[in-house]
Formats: C-alpha cells, structure tokens, sequence
C-alpha cells in the first residue's frame, strides 16, 4: 500500500470515530483522491481539504479539521495539524522513507507496474512508413510515441496490438512499376534499394511534365496491380519487400517491433463492404461525381468526407475506415491509438465521426494521438525542397558523436561501441520525447548530446553513477539501515519523488504522453546529484552507508524503468 492509501485509511477511520454512522461519508478511494501536495513544505507533505466534508457533517471546513485532527491516530506514519479549513500532514520522516524504499525494493523492475489493464486491448497504429520511400526524421515522433506508449500500457497490464500500418496503396505505385520497366533494372534496384527507387520515382515526373500520357501509363499498371496482375503484384511485392529491409537497422537501433505490418494493401479488398455498408446505411450522397458522407458542416465545421473518387477508386479515409472495422472483429480492442502527426487532425476526425454515423458506439474508442513537427537544426524540413534527412543517417551521426565523447571521458570502458549505441540512439529519443507531443521539435546537436542539462546522457550518466555506488558497497559489508539518516531535505524530496512514480506511469498513459515520464525521470537524476553532492554514500557508519545504498538502488531502479517506458537503455557504466 503507498502512502496515500495508508493516510487515506487513517482519515477514514478517524471520520467514523468524530460522526459514527453518519452517511454519506467518502470512502478510502474517494479520500485518496481529494489528498493534495501542499504548494509550500511549510504545509507538510500532505492535505486534505475539509470543505468536501461540509454539506454531509452540516459544519465549516475549519471547525471539520480541527475535530479531525483531534480524532486522528496515524501511529509513526505523520502527524496531523489543522490549518484553516485544511488537515495538513507532516510524514515521520524516518518511517516514510522505511515505508517507501521497502516498497520500491520489493517490487524491483515491477516497481509502478499493475494489472488495471489486464483482460483489455490497446490497439497502437505507429510508424507506418510509406513503401518506396526512405525512412526519414519526419518519422521519428510517431515511431517512438508509438512505442513508449505501447511499453507504458503494457507495463500496466494491457494487451497491446502494434501495427505498422503502411503506405502502400495509390497510383504512385502504378507509376513506379512503369517507371521502373522502362528506365530502370533488376541490378541497379537489388544494389541500391530504395534511393533507386526514389530515383525512378523522380524521373516519372519529370518524364511526365513533358509527356502527360505518362500518367495514364501510371494509372494502368496501378489497376493492374488492384487486378492481381502477376506481374505487377510480384514488382509491387518486391518493392514493398526492399522497403522494409531498408527500415530494418532503423528499427533495430529503436529496438522497434511490431505485431502487424497490415498496411493500406491489407484494407484494399475490404473496402467494399465499407462502401456497401455506407449505401445501406443511406449515409452515401454524390457530389461532383465523387461519393461522400455528409458530416453536417453547419454543426461539425467538418467538410464531407469523400469515400469514392469520381473515377470510383477508393481514398486513403476509406482505407482507414476498413481497417477499423477489421481490428475492431479481430482484436475487439478497448481503444485504438493512432499515432500521426497533427497535420491530419481533420482526417482523423472526419473518419471517426463517419464511424459514429454507421452506429458504432466504439467510434468513441478512437483516438488521434497528434504531435507537432521536427526541424533540424533551425531548419523545417520538406521532401518536396529536396531538405530530407534520413533516420538512419541521423542515428549514425548520433552514436559516432557519442563514440567520441566517450573516447575523450572514459578511455578505459570496455563495450565502448556498445555504450555509444545506447547514448547515441538515447540521445536522439531523449531529444524527441523530452516535450509534450503537440510541441515542435527543434534537433540540435549541441543540445541533444550535451551531458549536462535536460539531455538523454544526462539522465543515462546519473543512472551509471548509481551503478557505480552499488558496485562499491556490494564490496562492503551489509548492515540494518539507520533510516534516520535519510530525513535530511534532499533524501526526502527524492523519496517523495520516487513514492510518486507510480502516478506519473498511470497520467502518460492516460494522457497518452509519454513525456511525463521524460520529465520525472529528468527531476529524479536532478535530485539525486543534489543528494549525492550533499551526501556521501560510501561512508563508514554501516548503517547509515546502508540507508543511503538502499535509496540509491531505489532511484536507479526507478531511472531504469523510466528510461525503459520512454524506449532508452540504460547502461551500466559510461
Ligand atoms: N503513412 C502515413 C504517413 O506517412 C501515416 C499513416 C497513419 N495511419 C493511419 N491509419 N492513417 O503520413
């Protein structure tokens, strides 16, 4: 029980002690969640506003606290005083940091773990790269918010349903195939994978700048790959094939994996039912020649959502839409994520609410997780300028960086090659989930591989150093903990942050924002190498050497887990 609870407990019991069968009292969840942290020390570690108990005792919240706190037996957890309309609780120092670290040691890796989603579904859509094209930093944020918030519901005991869902359905595939069987080989592409192909792509519109008929060619070969032509399914598969293998290292230096590779192909043969359903439904109007559900503009400020092109062919909507209805049937998730970039907030939110039109009460269940853009080095990046920076280019640079650095501060580590892997690859996932999502990114070097300051290697050094303590006492003698010793300020500010993680794990997940934990982790180190600059760790006095280990296995086990939640590594020594 945490020390919420156990204060919750004992305000309940001395509730029913000060008005004995009086109804309408809150009960220990309800206490727990009205307990606040005070804004000054001076108010102690705890409050409780007694104006919620007001209208059920028929008394003012000042007269409320002072019977309270007469009535209050909290043993050797705190003290109760009244302030104003407040009970103020001021925690036994030694036994809070007793309580707290026996807690977190016992749990160990589990620590701010649970089972709140055991038996419930979190379907994730993250990534989803397009087919032919590179693996570039605009790729980034999605895939790493993707996969912290998958580690994060995991952790407290969801299911979760990882897809990638990727880009590769449209005519531009019809025109790769043609640009390919007309300008390009079976060598070129084999050696120089997916920039070959780019490169082809490239050519295709400049061709067709000159040659309009070009994209009629286009057209063709993408309907005869809709057909199953052999041939075009076999170049398309092909394709798709060489795509992945060239994300391959960049999702192996993430440690990314997922679950499904269904991508807007999989929904090709299941739109029609979509648009069937639709039909049925009389949700379908015609409009221009195209086909389009009507979302009442006046009342939604949404424009139709167009499902059929004039030409009859499907959109990338009525794609989404499919795939809903199918990981609906298949995974019967509790929630669908979708990890994508602000810019398609009014996608997302035409097709839910189409969803919501065919009845589906679930459309509520869908969720657009958006997030901002990343520039680079001050500079906005755009495919179409031809300013395009490639993921695994950026990770390389980060992990040769790191490499150097590491070379330059600790010549005689061991796994060097290894370490600037986990720095390198930190550094840049650091820099990415250190903001609230909906934020712009601005990379930068200098700041994403500094050691000092709100950096990936800050936070990695500071676990490191915590190994390093451990690794000096497991060589000493081990004695009972002198608590006592750990109720100076800076001792207890990083155990009331410790004692706190467990909330913070359960506020990402519900706000789906994986940067709360960047944030507290960041504090906790902070915290630490103010405690540990104040503070000894290694002295002589057994037991006090022992109180002061135990708390900084606590944080390093906090970090780590931390670190883990957000998708970093957390090395040993560096
Ligand atoms: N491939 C798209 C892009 O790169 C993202 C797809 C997001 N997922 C979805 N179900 N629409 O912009």
């Amino acid at each position: 029980m945490d020390t919420k609870q156990s204060l919750a407990q004992v305000i309940a019991a001395a509730m029913e002690r000060c008005s004995p069968g009086v109804e309408g009292l809150p009960g220990c969840d309800e206490i727990c969640n009205y307990l606040e942290i005070p804004p000054q020390k001076e108010m102690g570690d705890y409050a409780f506003p007694c104006f919620k108990l007001s209208r059920v005792l028929r008394m003012g919240p000042p007269q409320i606290a002072a019977k309270l706190a007469a009535a209050i037996d909290a043993g050797d957890l705190c003290e109760a005083k009244q302030m104003g309309g407040y009970l103020n609780f001021y925690l036994n120092r030694d036994n809070f940091a007793r309580k707290t670290l026996e807690t977190v040691l016992a749990a160990g890796e589990t620590y701010g773990a649970g089972q709140e989603g055991a038996g419930k579904t979190i379907c994730l859509d993250y990534s989803s790269i397009n087919i032919a094209k590179r693996f570039h930093i605009g790729h980034l944020s999605t895939t790493m918010l993707g996969h912290s918030i998958a580690r994060i519901y995991r952790f407290l005991g969801y299911r979760t349903v990882s897809i990638n869902h990727l880009g590769d359905w449209g005519t531009q595939f019809g025109k790769l195939i043609y640009a390919y069987k007309t300008w390009g080989n079976r060598d070129a592409v084999e050696q120089n994978g997916v920039p070959e192909l780019t490169r082809l792509y490239v050519k295709f519109h400049e061709e067709a700048e000159k040659d309009p008929s070009l994209e009629d060619e286009g057209r063709r070969w993408f309907k005869a790959i809709e057909d199953g032509d052999a041939e075009a399914l076999e170049l398309f598969n092909w394709f798709k094939e060489l795509t992945l293998r060239d994300a391959k290292p960049v999702y192996d230096l993430l440690g990314v994996s997922f679950d499904s590779y269904n991508g807007e192909s999989f929904y090709a043969d299941k739109t029609d039912r979509v648009i069937n359903e639709l039909r049925e439904k009389k949700l379908l109007t015609i409009s221009d020649g195209a086909s389009v559900v009507d979302l009442n503009e006046e009342e939604t400020g949404m424009p139709p959502c167009l499902i059929l092109k004039k030409d009859g062919t499907t959109i990338y909507a009525t794609r989404d839409i499919a795939a809903a209805l199918y990981r609906k049937e298949t995974y019967n998730f509790d929630k669908c994520l979708y990890v994508v970039a602000y810019q398609q907030d009014l996608h997302f939110r035409q097709w839910f609410k189409v969803i919501e039109k065919m009845g589906y009460d679930w459309a509520k269940d869908l969720v657009h997780v958006a997030f901002g853009m990343i520039s680079y080095e001050g500079q906005s990046l755009s495919t179409r300028k031809g300013h395009v920076l490639f993921l695994e280019d950026v990770l390389n640079m980060a992990i040769e960086k790191a490499r150097a650095i590491i070379e330059e501060k600790s010549p005689h580590l061991e796994n060097k090659d290894e370490v600037a892997r986990q720095v390198g690859v930190g550094a840049v996932v650091y820099a990415d989930l250190q903001n609230g999502r909906i934020k712009d990114i601005d990379f930068c070097w200098d700041r994403v591989l500094s050691f000092e300051g709100e950096t990936g290697p800050y936070v990695q050094y500071t676990h490191a150093r915590c190994c390093s303590a451990l690794r000096k006492a497991a060589e000493l003698e081990a004695a009972q903990p002198d608590y006592s010793a750990l109720s100076d300020d800076y001792a207890q500010e990083l155990l009331r942050q410790i004692s706190r993680f467990p909330e913070t794990v359960r506020e990402a997940a519900n706000r789906y924002e994986p940067s709360i934990i960047t944030r507290a982790v960041t504090e906790l180190c902070k915290a630490y190498n103010k405690f540990y600059y104040e503070n000894r760790i290694i002295v002589d006095e057994a037991p006090v050497r022992e109180a002061r280990v135990r708390l900084t296995r606590a944080v390093k086990n906090t970090i780590k887990t931390g670190l883990y939640l957000i998708g970093m590594e957390a090395p040993e020594r560096m």
